[in-house]
């Protein structure tokens, strides 16, 4: 994932101004409610640094696995299929999104044993996918 990030990087750099993401075309009820979901997702980002640099690492894990990890995946299964983000993205982007809720997950696994070196190691992922989407897809 890391190369990934990087490699796409490059690639944003070296075109300059131009704007060479994908377009992505979603129902506006489903873009509302990414939209919203994105929001959350930087609270909860912004969270989980605030509690490692307390040192309240097992707290991190919780805060991780219920609103970035794979408990954060379906949340959105029981709305219209207008209003669910998921479908209408391409195979590939969704793809994305499906990583970072594993990589949430696996920074929250070594989190909630309170193992802070470990938890630290795995931190940087937590964003990846954020990068990696947002570098290769835009809405608008
Ligand atoms: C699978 C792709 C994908 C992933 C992964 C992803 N995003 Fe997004 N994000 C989007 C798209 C698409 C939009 C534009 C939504 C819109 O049309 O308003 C967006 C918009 C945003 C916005 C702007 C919201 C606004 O006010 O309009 C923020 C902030 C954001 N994302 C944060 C994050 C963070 C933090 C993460 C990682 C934890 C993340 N995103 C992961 C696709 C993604």
């Amino acid at each position: 994932m890391k190369a990934l990030v990087i490699a796409i990087f490059l690639l944003s750099t070296a075109a300059g101004a131009e704007d060479t993401r994908q377009s992505v075309t979603l129902p506006a009820p489903a873009q509302e409610v990414l939209r919203q979901e994105m929001l959350d997702n930087l609270v909860a980002v912004s969270e989980i640094l605030s509690l490692m640099a307390a040192g309240k690492v097992r707290e991190a894990g919780d805060v991780a696995e219920s609103k970035l990890g794979r408990s954060a995946m379906g949340k959105h299964r029981d709305k219209p299929f207008e209003a669910r983000p998921g479908p209408h993205m391409p195979p590939a982007m969704h793809g994305i999104g499906m990583d970072g809720h594993q990589a949430a997950s696996e920074f929250a696994a070594a989190a909630k044993t309170g193992d802070r070196d470990k938890a630290m190691a795995l931190l940087p992922n937590l964003t990846s996918a954020c990068v990696a989407c947002h570098f290769s897809y835009r809405t608008r």
